[in-house]
Protein backbone atom coordinates (compact mmCIF):
# COMPACT_ATOMS: atom_id res chain seq x y z
CA UNK A 1 0.00 0.00 0.00
CA UNK A 2 1.00 3.47 -0.97
CA UNK A 3 2.85 6.08 1.87
CA UNK A 4 3.44 9.84 2.05
CA UNK A 5 6.96 10.57 2.83
CA UNK A 6 6.14 14.41 4.16
CA UNK A 7 9.43 16.24 5.15
CA UNK A 8 7.78 19.34 7.41
CA UNK A 9 8.03 22.48 7.53
CA UNK A 10 7.67 24.47 4.59
CA UNK A 11 5.48 27.48 3.24
CA UNK A 12 3.23 27.03 0.54
CA UNK A 13 2.90 29.58 -2.30
CA UNK A 14 1.03 29.39 -5.62
CA UNK A 15 -1.95 29.03 -7.55
CA UNK A 16 -3.76 25.66 -7.01
CA UNK A 17 -7.20 24.87 -8.88
CA UNK A 18 -9.40 22.89 -7.30
CA UNK A 19 -11.04 19.31 -8.71
CA UNK A 20 -14.48 18.46 -8.96
CA UNK A 21 -16.95 18.18 -6.62
CA UNK A 22 -16.65 14.08 -5.24
CA UNK A 23 -19.88 14.63 -3.32
CA UNK A 24 -21.40 15.58 -6.96
CA UNK A 25 -20.24 13.38 -8.92
CA UNK A 26 -21.01 10.33 -7.40
CA UNK A 27 -24.51 11.43 -7.34
CA UNK A 28 -24.78 12.64 -11.18
CA UNK A 29 -22.83 9.12 -11.76
CA UNK A 30 -25.95 7.10 -10.49
CA UNK A 31 -28.29 10.02 -12.02
CA UNK A 32 -27.26 9.06 -15.60
CA UNK A 33 -28.68 5.70 -15.48
CA UNK A 34 -32.22 7.85 -15.16
CA UNK A 35 -32.22 7.89 -19.20
CA UNK A 36 -31.19 4.89 -22.23
CA UNK A 37 -29.60 8.21 -23.75
CA UNK A 38 -25.74 8.96 -23.66
CA UNK A 39 -24.89 11.05 -20.68
CA UNK A 40 -21.73 12.89 -20.38
CA UNK A 41 -20.00 14.39 -16.94
CA UNK A 42 -17.04 16.63 -17.77
CA UNK A 43 -13.66 17.42 -15.87
CA UNK A 44 -14.74 14.35 -13.34
CA UNK A 45 -11.58 13.40 -10.71
CA UNK A 46 -9.50 10.81 -10.63
CA UNK A 47 -10.43 8.90 -7.39
CA UNK A 48 -11.43 5.68 -6.13
CA UNK A 49 -14.77 6.60 -5.29
CA UNK A 50 -15.92 7.33 -8.82
CA UNK A 51 -14.09 4.64 -10.14
CA UNK A 52 -16.16 2.25 -7.34
CA UNK A 53 -19.04 4.08 -8.79
CA UNK A 54 -18.58 3.24 -12.32
CA UNK A 55 -18.04 -0.50 -11.78
CA UNK A 56 -21.25 -0.64 -10.27
CA UNK A 57 -22.74 1.33 -13.49
CA UNK A 58 -20.95 -1.13 -15.72
CA UNK A 59 -22.68 -4.04 -12.95
CA UNK A 60 -26.08 -3.11 -14.39
CA UNK A 61 -24.66 -3.54 -17.87
CA UNK A 62 -23.79 0.11 -18.76
CA UNK A 63 -21.19 1.28 -20.64
CA UNK A 64 -18.40 3.92 -18.95
CA UNK A 65 -15.97 4.96 -20.67
CA UNK A 66 -13.66 7.69 -19.34
CA UNK A 67 -11.70 10.02 -22.11
CA UNK A 68 -10.43 13.63 -21.87
CA UNK A 69 -10.82 14.09 -18.90
CA UNK A 70 -14.43 13.36 -18.48
CA UNK A 71 -16.95 10.15 -17.67
CA UNK A 72 -19.50 9.09 -20.55
CA UNK A 73 -22.41 6.67 -19.51
CA UNK A 74 -24.39 5.04 -22.16
CA UNK A 75 -27.10 2.38 -20.52
CA UNK A 76 -28.88 1.71 -23.16
CA UNK A 77 -28.30 -1.74 -22.23
CA UNK A 78 -28.60 -1.87 -18.65
CA UNK A 79 -31.12 -4.34 -17.37
CA UNK A 80 -32.62 -5.00 -13.75
CA UNK A 81 -29.70 -6.98 -12.30
CA UNK A 82 -28.94 -6.90 -8.03
CA UNK A 83 -26.61 -4.23 -6.95
CA UNK A 84 -24.91 -6.74 -4.80
CA UNK A 85 -21.31 -6.80 -5.42
CA UNK A 86 -18.40 -6.09 -2.72
CA UNK A 87 -18.28 -2.61 -4.29
CA UNK A 88 -21.42 -1.54 -2.52
CA UNK A 89 -19.88 -2.03 0.81
CA UNK A 90 -16.96 -0.13 -0.03
CA UNK A 91 -18.94 3.15 -1.44
CA UNK A 92 -21.49 4.65 0.58
CA UNK A 93 -23.26 6.72 -2.41
CA UNK A 94 -23.99 3.22 -3.77
CA UNK A 95 -27.41 3.70 -1.76
CA UNK A 96 -28.32 6.64 -4.26
CA UNK A 97 -28.45 3.53 -7.40
CA UNK A 98 -31.48 2.76 -4.96
CA UNK A 99 -33.55 5.77 -6.38
CA UNK A 100 -32.29 6.05 -9.97
CA UNK A 101 -32.77 2.25 -9.90
CA UNK A 102 -36.26 2.07 -8.66
CA UNK A 103 -37.19 5.07 -11.44
CA UNK A 104 -35.72 2.89 -14.37
CA UNK A 105 -36.43 0.06 -13.57
CA UNK A 106 -39.18 -0.39 -10.30
CA UNK A 107 -36.88 -2.99 -9.13
CA UNK A 108 -33.64 -2.44 -6.87
CA UNK A 109 -31.76 -4.74 -4.47
CA UNK A 110 -28.25 -3.40 -3.07
CA UNK A 111 -26.32 -4.23 -0.18
CA UNK A 112 -26.13 -2.45 2.46
CA UNK A 113 -23.78 0.54 1.65
CA UNK A 114 -20.86 1.39 2.90
CA UNK A 115 -17.93 4.08 2.80
CA UNK A 116 -15.68 6.02 5.39
CA UNK A 117 -16.22 4.51 8.95
CA UNK A 118 -17.43 7.28 10.78
CA UNK A 119 -20.03 5.98 13.11
CA UNK A 120 -23.69 4.59 12.23
CA UNK A 121 -24.74 6.30 9.10
CA UNK A 122 -28.10 4.29 9.14
CA UNK A 123 -30.55 4.81 5.70
CA UNK A 124 -33.67 5.09 7.65
CA UNK A 125 -34.44 8.20 6.13
CA UNK A 126 -33.62 7.63 2.66
CA UNK A 127 -36.37 4.05 3.27
CA UNK A 128 -39.06 6.47 5.02
CA UNK A 129 -38.67 8.92 1.98
CA UNK A 130 -38.86 5.80 -1.22
CA UNK A 131 -41.73 4.07 1.01
CA UNK A 132 -43.86 7.50 0.83
CA UNK A 133 -43.23 7.53 -2.94
CA UNK A 134 -45.19 4.17 -2.95
CA UNK A 135 -41.83 2.03 -2.97
CA UNK A 136 -42.07 -1.69 -0.87
CA UNK A 137 -38.95 -1.91 0.90
CA UNK A 138 -37.89 -5.43 2.68
CA UNK A 139 -34.41 -5.68 4.33
CA UNK A 140 -33.19 -9.19 4.33
CA UNK A 141 -29.46 -10.47 5.35
CA UNK A 142 -27.69 -7.43 4.86
CA UNK A 143 -29.46 -6.64 1.14
CA UNK A 144 -32.49 -3.98 0.84
CA UNK A 145 -34.98 -5.41 -1.56
CA UNK A 146 -37.20 -2.65 -3.17
CA UNK A 147 -39.90 -2.82 -5.89
CA UNK A 148 -42.88 -0.40 -6.67
CA UNK A 149 -45.32 -0.75 -9.12
CA UNK A 150 -46.06 2.71 -9.79
CA UNK A 151 -44.23 6.10 -7.63
CA UNK A 152 -46.39 8.63 -6.88
CA UNK A 153 -45.90 12.02 -5.59
CA UNK A 154 -45.79 12.54 -1.77
CA UNK A 155 -45.45 15.60 0.46
CA UNK A 156 -41.98 13.68 2.18
CA UNK A 157 -40.96 15.95 5.51
CA UNK A 158 -37.43 14.59 6.88
CA UNK A 159 -36.87 14.79 10.46
CA UNK A 160 -32.98 15.72 9.75
CA UNK A 161 -31.59 17.27 6.99
CA UNK A 162 -29.94 14.10 5.06
CA UNK A 163 -27.58 14.88 2.30
CA UNK A 164 -27.98 11.44 0.56
CA UNK A 165 -32.05 10.96 1.32
CA UNK A 166 -32.73 14.14 -0.06
CA UNK A 167 -31.07 13.42 -3.27
CA UNK A 168 -32.22 9.49 -3.42
CA UNK A 169 -35.88 11.30 -3.09
CA UNK A 170 -35.40 13.70 -5.72
CA UNK A 171 -34.02 10.68 -8.11
CA UNK A 172 -36.75 8.35 -7.27
CA UNK A 173 -39.17 11.50 -7.89
CA UNK A 174 -38.30 12.61 -10.80
CA UNK A 175 -40.30 10.41 -12.92
CA UNK A 176 -43.33 9.70 -10.47
CA UNK A 177 -46.97 10.81 -11.51
CA UNK A 178 -47.67 14.12 -9.99
CA UNK A 179 -45.25 16.29 -7.29
CA UNK A 180 -43.24 15.77 -4.73
CA UNK A 181 -42.57 18.30 -1.93
CA UNK A 182 -39.20 17.60 0.26
CA UNK A 183 -39.58 19.76 3.20
CA UNK A 184 -36.25 20.06 5.98
CA UNK A 185 -34.30 19.16 2.43
CA UNK A 186 -30.85 19.02 3.30
CA UNK A 187 -29.46 22.55 1.40
CA UNK A 188 -26.00 21.33 0.56
CA UNK A 189 -24.69 22.71 -2.52
CA UNK A 190 -24.04 19.42 -4.96
CA UNK A 191 -28.02 19.14 -3.89
CA UNK A 192 -28.54 22.21 -6.58
CA UNK A 193 -25.64 20.65 -8.87
CA UNK A 194 -28.30 17.56 -8.87
CA UNK A 195 -31.03 19.58 -9.41
CA UNK A 196 -29.25 21.36 -13.02
CA UNK A 197 -28.00 18.45 -13.94
CA UNK A 198 -31.24 16.65 -14.17
CA UNK A 199 -33.12 19.99 -15.59
CA UNK A 200 -30.60 20.10 -18.51
CA UNK A 201 -31.97 16.33 -19.12
CA UNK A 202 -35.83 17.42 -18.96
CA UNK A 203 -36.65 17.09 -15.33
CA UNK A 204 -38.64 19.48 -13.63
CA UNK A 205 -36.56 20.44 -10.34
CA UNK A 206 -36.51 23.43 -7.94
CA UNK A 207 -35.74 24.53 -4.80
CA UNK A 208 -32.79 22.84 -4.40
CA UNK A 209 -30.22 25.10 -1.95
CA UNK A 210 -33.33 25.81 -0.17
CA UNK A 211 -35.24 23.91 2.79
CA UNK A 212 -38.05 23.01 -0.13
CA UNK A 213 -37.34 20.78 -2.75
CA UNK A 214 -40.36 20.07 -5.15
CA UNK A 215 -40.45 18.03 -8.32
CA UNK A 216 -42.58 17.38 -11.02
CA UNK A 217 -42.65 14.03 -12.36
CA UNK A 218 -41.73 14.00 -16.21
CA UNK A 219 -42.19 11.16 -18.61
CA UNK A 220 -38.93 11.00 -20.11
CA UNK A 221 -35.72 11.93 -19.50
CA UNK A 222 -32.79 12.47 -22.25
CA UNK A 223 -29.11 12.46 -22.25
CA UNK A 224 -26.93 15.69 -21.56
CA UNK A 225 -23.27 16.85 -21.36
CA UNK A 226 -22.75 18.51 -17.78
CA UNK A 227 -19.53 20.34 -16.14
CA UNK A 228 -19.92 19.72 -12.15
CA UNK A 229 -19.66 21.84 -9.08
CA UNK A 230 -16.16 22.05 -8.01
CA UNK A 231 -14.79 20.48 -4.42
CA UNK A 232 -15.72 22.89 -1.58
CA UNK A 233 -14.01 20.34 0.54
CA UNK A 234 -10.56 19.84 -1.15
CA UNK A 235 -10.64 23.88 -1.69
CA UNK A 236 -11.04 24.16 2.12
CA UNK A 237 -8.05 21.56 2.82
CA UNK A 238 -5.99 23.36 0.98
CA UNK A 239 -6.68 26.72 2.50
CA UNK A 240 -6.45 25.12 5.48
CA UNK A 241 -3.17 23.60 4.59
CA UNK A 242 -1.84 27.13 4.05
CA UNK A 243 -3.08 28.08 7.35
CA UNK A 244 -1.34 25.50 9.23
CA UNK A 245 2.43 26.11 7.18
CA UNK A 246 1.83 29.37 6.23
CA UNK A 247 2.84 31.64 2.92
CA UNK A 248 0.34 32.81 0.51
CA UNK A 249 -1.61 30.70 -2.31
CA UNK A 250 -4.31 31.20 -4.53
CA UNK A 251 -7.16 28.38 -4.60
CA UNK A 252 -9.19 28.64 -7.67
CA UNK A 253 -12.94 27.89 -8.64
CA UNK A 254 -14.70 28.00 -5.64
CA UNK A 255 -17.40 30.15 -4.70
CA UNK A 256 -17.49 32.05 -1.66
CA UNK A 257 -21.01 31.11 -0.67
CA UNK A 258 -20.35 27.46 -0.95
CA UNK A 259 -17.18 27.87 1.98
CA UNK A 260 -18.59 30.82 3.96
CA UNK A 261 -18.20 28.84 7.05
CA UNK A 262 -14.80 27.85 6.97
CA UNK A 263 -13.69 30.97 5.80
CA UNK A 264 -15.08 32.96 8.77
CA UNK A 265 -13.28 30.49 10.51
CA UNK A 266 -9.72 31.30 9.25
CA UNK A 267 -10.28 34.97 9.75
CA UNK A 268 -10.14 33.85 13.49
CA UNK A 269 -7.57 32.19 13.16
CA UNK A 270 -5.73 35.61 12.06
CA UNK A 271 -5.34 34.54 8.11
CA UNK A 272 -5.62 37.38 5.45
CA UNK A 273 -8.40 36.32 3.00
CA UNK A 274 -8.95 38.31 -0.56
CA UNK A 275 -11.34 37.06 -2.80
CA UNK A 276 -11.93 38.01 -6.43
CA UNK A 277 -14.92 35.94 -7.95
CA UNK A 278 -14.18 32.05 -7.81
CA UNK A 279 -10.08 32.94 -6.85
CA UNK A 280 -9.72 32.91 -2.87
CA UNK A 281 -6.25 34.09 -1.80
CA UNK A 282 -4.76 33.21 1.53
CA UNK A 283 -1.83 34.81 3.35
CA UNK A 284 -0.83 33.27 6.77
CA UNK A 285 2.21 33.93 8.60
CA UNK A 286 1.92 30.15 9.58
CA UNK A 287 0.97 30.99 13.63
CA UNK A 288 -2.91 30.25 14.22
CA UNK A 289 -4.70 31.95 16.64
CA UNK A 290 -7.12 29.07 17.93
CA UNK A 291 -10.35 29.03 17.22
CA UNK A 292 -12.76 29.18 20.33
CA UNK A 293 -15.52 26.82 19.28
CA UNK A 294 -16.26 24.91 16.09
CA UNK A 295 -19.17 23.07 15.80
CA UNK A 296 -20.08 20.59 12.30
CA UNK A 297 -23.65 21.15 10.81
CA UNK A 298 -25.85 20.97 7.91
CA UNK A 299 -24.66 23.32 4.76
CA UNK A 300 -24.30 26.51 5.47
CA UNK A 301 -22.87 25.65 8.97
CA UNK A 302 -19.49 24.25 9.29
CA UNK A 303 -19.03 21.01 7.22
CA UNK A 304 -18.05 17.76 8.79
CA UNK A 305 -15.83 16.95 6.11
CA UNK A 306 -13.26 20.01 7.11
CA UNK A 307 -13.72 19.08 10.64
CA UNK A 308 -10.72 16.98 10.65
CA UNK A 309 -8.45 19.17 9.13
CA UNK A 310 -9.21 21.49 11.60
CA UNK A 311 -8.27 19.96 14.28
CA UNK A 312 -5.18 19.51 13.05
CA UNK A 313 -5.01 23.44 12.49
CA UNK A 314 -6.11 23.96 16.11
CA UNK A 315 -3.47 21.48 17.25
CA UNK A 316 -0.63 23.62 15.93
CA UNK A 317 -2.46 26.72 17.01
CA UNK A 318 -1.98 29.49 19.34
CA UNK A 319 -4.77 28.93 22.09
CA UNK A 320 -7.74 26.59 23.16
CA UNK A 321 -10.59 25.20 20.64
CA UNK A 322 -13.77 23.07 21.73
CA UNK A 323 -14.48 21.29 18.74
CA UNK A 324 -18.31 19.20 18.18
CA UNK A 325 -19.05 16.99 15.77
CA UNK A 326 -22.51 17.13 15.74
CA UNK A 327 -23.17 14.87 12.45
CA UNK A 328 -21.06 11.60 13.16
CA UNK A 329 -20.30 9.73 16.12
CA UNK A 330 -16.97 8.28 15.71
CA UNK A 331 -15.34 10.82 13.43
CA UNK A 332 -12.61 11.26 15.86
CA UNK A 333 -9.93 8.30 14.58
CA UNK A 334 -7.38 10.90 13.42
CA UNK A 335 -7.05 12.31 17.03
CA UNK A 336 -4.85 9.42 18.43
CA UNK A 337 -2.36 9.56 15.24
CA UNK A 338 -2.42 13.53 15.92
CA UNK A 339 -1.19 12.82 19.38
CA UNK A 340 1.49 10.67 18.32
CA UNK A 341 2.90 13.45 16.87
CA UNK A 342 2.92 15.77 19.84
CA UNK A 343 -0.91 17.42 20.19
CA UNK A 344 -2.47 18.00 22.94
CA UNK A 345 -6.31 16.75 22.11
CA UNK A 346 -8.84 15.31 25.00
CA UNK A 347 -11.70 13.68 22.99
CA UNK A 348 -15.14 13.09 25.37
CA UNK A 349 -17.76 12.15 23.41
CA UNK A 350 -18.79 14.06 20.45
CA UNK A 351 -16.27 17.04 21.73
CA UNK A 352 -12.64 17.90 21.30
CA UNK A 353 -10.66 19.65 23.67
CA UNK A 354 -7.88 20.67 21.17
CA UNK A 355 -4.75 22.61 23.16
CA UNK A 356 -2.50 24.27 20.79
CA UNK A 357 1.26 23.29 20.93
CA UNK A 358 2.30 25.71 18.61
CA UNK A 359 4.36 22.80 16.60
CA UNK A 360 3.83 19.23 15.99
CA UNK A 361 7.15 16.61 15.37
CA UNK A 362 7.30 14.35 12.42
CA UNK A 363 5.96 11.09 13.37
CA UNK A 364 4.67 7.60 11.19
CA UNK A 365 0.66 7.82 11.08
CA UNK A 366 -1.95 6.01 9.85
CA UNK A 367 -4.79 7.52 8.19
CA UNK A 368 -8.27 5.90 8.70
CA UNK A 369 -10.80 7.71 7.09
CA UNK A 370 -10.76 9.78 3.89
CA UNK A 371 -10.88 13.45 5.99
CA UNK A 372 -8.58 12.01 8.65
CA UNK A 373 -5.95 10.82 6.09
CA UNK A 374 -6.31 14.78 4.46
CA UNK A 375 -6.03 16.28 8.30
CA UNK A 376 -2.74 13.97 8.62
CA UNK A 377 -1.17 14.93 5.72
CA UNK A 378 -1.52 18.82 6.53
CA UNK A 379 -0.31 17.99 10.25
CA UNK A 380 2.91 16.49 8.88
CA UNK A 381 3.48 18.88 6.41
CA UNK A 382 3.41 21.65 9.15
CA UNK A 383 5.42 19.30 11.50
CA UNK A 384 8.94 19.46 12.24
CA UNK A 385 11.33 16.52 11.03
CA UNK A 386 9.62 14.23 8.43
CA UNK A 387 6.64 11.68 8.64
CA UNK A 388 4.95 8.99 6.91
CA UNK A 389 1.73 8.77 6.54
CA UNK A 390 0.06 5.37 5.63
CA UNK A 391 -2.84 3.69 4.16
CA UNK A 392 -3.01 6.24 1.77
CA UNK A 393 -6.15 4.40 -0.20
CA UNK A 394 -8.72 6.57 2.27
CA UNK A 395 -7.19 9.39 0.89
CA UNK A 396 -7.48 8.65 -2.57
CA UNK A 397 -11.14 8.14 -2.01
CA UNK A 398 -11.84 11.74 -2.39
CA UNK A 399 -8.81 13.57 -3.46
CA UNK A 400 -7.11 13.28 -7.58
CA UNK A 401 -3.41 14.01 -6.85
CA UNK A 402 -2.88 15.85 -3.94
CA UNK A 403 0.76 15.53 -3.09
CA UNK A 404 1.07 16.25 -6.69
CA UNK A 405 -1.05 19.87 -6.01
CA UNK A 406 0.96 20.35 -2.85
CA UNK A 407 4.35 19.61 -4.58
CA UNK A 408 3.53 22.49 -6.80
CA UNK A 409 2.69 25.01 -4.11
CA UNK A 410 6.34 24.03 -2.42
CA UNK A 411 5.38 21.15 -0.14
CA UNK A 412 7.99 18.34 0.53
CA UNK A 413 5.71 15.45 -0.09
CA UNK A 414 6.26 12.24 -2.59
CA UNK A 415 4.39 8.63 -2.66
CA UNK A 416 6.16 5.72 -2.29
CA UNK A 417 4.66 2.21 -2.49
CA UNK A 418 5.34 -0.36 -0.42
C1 LIG B 1 -23.00 13.22 2.62
C2 LIG B 1 -21.61 13.34 2.05
C3 LIG B 1 -20.56 13.29 3.14
C4 LIG B 1 -20.87 14.35 4.20
C5 LIG B 1 -22.32 14.24 4.67
C6 LIG B 1 -22.72 15.36 5.61
C7 LIG B 1 -21.86 12.28 -0.13
C8 LIG B 1 -21.46 11.16 -1.02
N1 LIG B 1 -21.38 12.23 1.12
O1 LIG B 1 -23.07 11.94 3.26
O2 LIG B 1 -19.29 13.54 2.55
O3 LIG B 1 -20.03 14.14 5.31
O4 LIG B 1 -23.20 14.28 3.54
O5 LIG B 1 -22.52 16.60 5.02
O6 LIG B 1 -22.50 13.22 -0.56
N2 LIG B 1 -28.73 9.87 8.81
C9 LIG B 1 -29.71 9.10 9.40
N3 LIG B 1 -30.56 8.41 8.59
C10 LIG B 1 -30.48 8.45 7.23
C11 LIG B 1 -29.49 9.24 6.64
C12 LIG B 1 -28.62 9.95 7.45
O7 LIG B 1 -29.81 9.05 10.62
O8 LIG B 1 -31.29 7.80 6.56
C13 LIG B 1 -27.78 10.61 9.65
C14 LIG B 1 -26.36 10.07 9.48
O9 LIG B 1 -26.12 8.95 10.27
C15 LIG B 1 -25.54 11.25 9.89
C16 LIG B 1 -26.36 12.43 9.39
O10 LIG B 1 -27.68 11.95 9.22
O11 LIG B 1 -25.44 11.31 11.27
C17 LIG B 1 -25.86 13.08 8.12
O12 LIG B 1 -25.93 12.15 7.08
P1 LIG B 1 -26.22 12.56 5.58
O13 LIG B 1 -26.49 14.02 5.47
O14 LIG B 1 -27.22 11.62 5.03
O15 LIG B 1 -24.81 12.27 4.94
P2 LIG B 1 -24.47 11.35 3.69
O16 LIG B 1 -25.44 11.59 2.60
O17 LIG B 1 -24.21 9.97 4.14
Amino acid sequence: MDKFIIEGGNRLYGNVQTQSAKNSVLVLLAASVLTEERVTIENVPHISDVLHMSEILRKLGADVRFADGGVTVSSERAEERDISSHLTRELRSSVFMLGSVLTRFKHACISYPGGCDIGLRPIDLHLFGLKKLGVRTEERDGYIVCNAEKLEGENIHLDFPSVGATENIILASVKARGETVITNAAKEPEIRDLQDFLNRMGAKVRGAGTDTVVIEGVKELHGTHFTPMRDRIEAGTFLIACAMCGGEICVEGVRRQNIAALLNKLSENTCKIHIENDKIYIRSNGKPRSNRHIETLPFPGFPTDLQAQMTSLNAVADGACILTENLFETRFKHVPELIRMGADITVKDRTALIRGVGRLHGATVSSEDLRGGAALTLAALAASGTSEVLHLSHIDRGYDGLEKKLSALGAKIRRVGD
